[in-house]
């Protein structure tokens, strides 16, 4: 299996590599990580996050003669990330006045920015507006009222997609589903919103239409629900072309694709992914008589994803004889929520004792104060002891982009590894960070 070295019942290593008995990523071991950056540490191999990135960019140069890969940067936003994306050859998605900020502080040029959002405030257009973003995303009608009268105050264009809703539902988490018709996001197809959205967006003066976008979920591990969404979005541009005599010039499908979490999870390849949503754009096009759009996709799973793992110490160890054996890392549910979130499965090793043979099923409790807070409930490890290091698998997206301060608990840095060097890219968030932000009572 492409390369990944077999461990014990749990099957392929989903990261790394094993040298005498201890777990080897990006060139360095794990118990000099968790020696020179503590625990719990967010990693990041940085030639499998580049691998990621090129995939898309080279996938899509093969199967289609013009394209943009954008990353989403809610996946993983800081600007380290934004910046290695940038520099593969991606355009970076963003989706509040954080994440425009980031990613232009890690120089990322603001052409080369696209902005979300469901409920963007006038301060966040604002914003995206004096910066310049390359597109902005209309989720609905009230962007389309806010953008009409900042671009008339400020006297700025904007190039603009229309964010509709398909009415695809593809199986995968509900929280995680977007493109159903009972949705939050986009203008409706079905219901008739979308084409609404089309004529108010062409009144407004200082917008350009550039295109239209949708985005069916996320985690989705096959190809057929974004085949389905592919053909309602350019049914829906022929439409636009005949009735309205307009062109979509850009058609951007989202992102979504699955990653592997588990090593039984058979996700599609990414370039199969990519030349199965070029030819339906390409058969499409030709069978309504349509120019060809700029396609864009904007992935953030399936490139962070499985270029990140978590590393932990094992603390409390507690057996329940005949029911089940809890074992403490130091990270937990404020780290990584999806577990608790969306029942998020995840594997594990002991980073130290590769080499030994895994006889045990045991539960990986985070440190919370929740009995909801398991990481694990069944790894399947060696016996394991307090002091063992832990590494979790498939940690690089929606992690750290999503962690918080339960219990008051500081969030772990980011490191990348390569060649045998690891660098801190994001800093260990510390007590007194936290408490900056408290006013000492009188
Ligand atoms: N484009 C749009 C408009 C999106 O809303 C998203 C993700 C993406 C692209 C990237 O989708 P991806 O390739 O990462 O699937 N927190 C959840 C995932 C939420 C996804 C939100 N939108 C999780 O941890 O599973």
């Amino acid at each position: 299996m492409d390369g990944r070295v077999a461990v014990g019942r749990t099957g392929p290593l989903l990261l790394g590599e094993v040298g005498e008995g201890e777990w080897v990523v990006g060139g360095v071991g794990a118990r000099r990580l968790a020696r020179e950056y503590g625990t719990p540490l967010y990693i990041m191999d940085e030639a499998r996050l580049r691998a990621n990135c090129r995939a898309y960019v080279t996938a899509l140069r093969d199967a289609y003669p013009n394209s943009q890969a954008v990353f989403a940067s809610k996946a993983l936003c800081c600007m380290a990330v934004c910046r290695l994306a940038y520099d593969e050859g991606m355009w970076i998605d963003v989706v509040s006045t954080g994440e425009i900020r980031t990613a232009l502080r890690a120089g990322v040029p603001a052409g080369a920015l696209l902005l979300h959002g469901s409920n963007k405030t006038a301060e966040e257009l604002t914003v995206a507006l004096e910066a310049g973003v390359g597109r902005i995303v209309v989720d609905n009608v009230h962007d389309l009222d806010l953008l009409d009268s900042l671009t008339r105050e400020s006297r700025r264009r904007a190039d603009v997609l229309l964010r509709l809703t398909p009415g695809i539902e593809p199986h995968t988490h509900k929280a995680i589903v977007t493109g159903g018709v009972d949705s939050k996001f986009g203008l409706g197809i079905v219901d008739g919103s979308a084409r609404e959205g089309v004529r108010r967006a062409m009144e407004i003066p200082g917008l350009r239409l550039r295109g239209i976008h949708c985005h069916i979920g996320s985690q989705v591990m096959e190809l057929r629900p974004f085949e389905i969404a592919a053909e309602a979005m350019m049914e829906f541009a022929a439409w636009m072309a005949r009735d309205l005599g307009v062109r979509v010039e850009e058609l951007d499908l989202g992102g979504g694709l699955g990653i592997r979490y588990l090593p039984e999870d058979e996700p599609p390849a990414i370039r199969d992914y990519v030349s199965t949503l070029a030819r339906i754009v390409k058969e499409r096009a030709a069978s309504a008589g349509l120019p060809l759009p700029t396609l864009l996709v904007e992935p953030g799973r399936s490139i962070v994803g499985d270029a990140g793992a978590t590393l932990y110490t094992v603390g409390a160890v507690k057996r329940i004889t005949g029911i089940r054996t809890y074992v403490s890392v130091d990270g937990g549910m404020y780290e990584n929520p999806r577990p608790a979130l969306y029942q998020a499965r995840y594997e594990a090793v002991l980073a130290g004792r590769l080499n030994e043979p895994t006889d045990q099923t045991v539960t990986i409790a985070g440190r919370c104060c929740e009995s909801g807070d398991i990481l694990i409930w069944d790894a399947v490890l060696p016996e394991p002891r307090s002091g063992d290091l832990l590494a979790v698998f498939s940690t690089g997206a929606y992690n750290y982009a999503m962690a918080g301060n339960y219990n008051r608990y500081p969030r772990p840095p980011i490191i990348f590894v390569r060649d045998g060097r690891a660098r801190v890219i994001v800093n260990r968030e510390t007590v007194d960070d936290l408490l900056a932000k408290d006013v000492p009572p009188a």
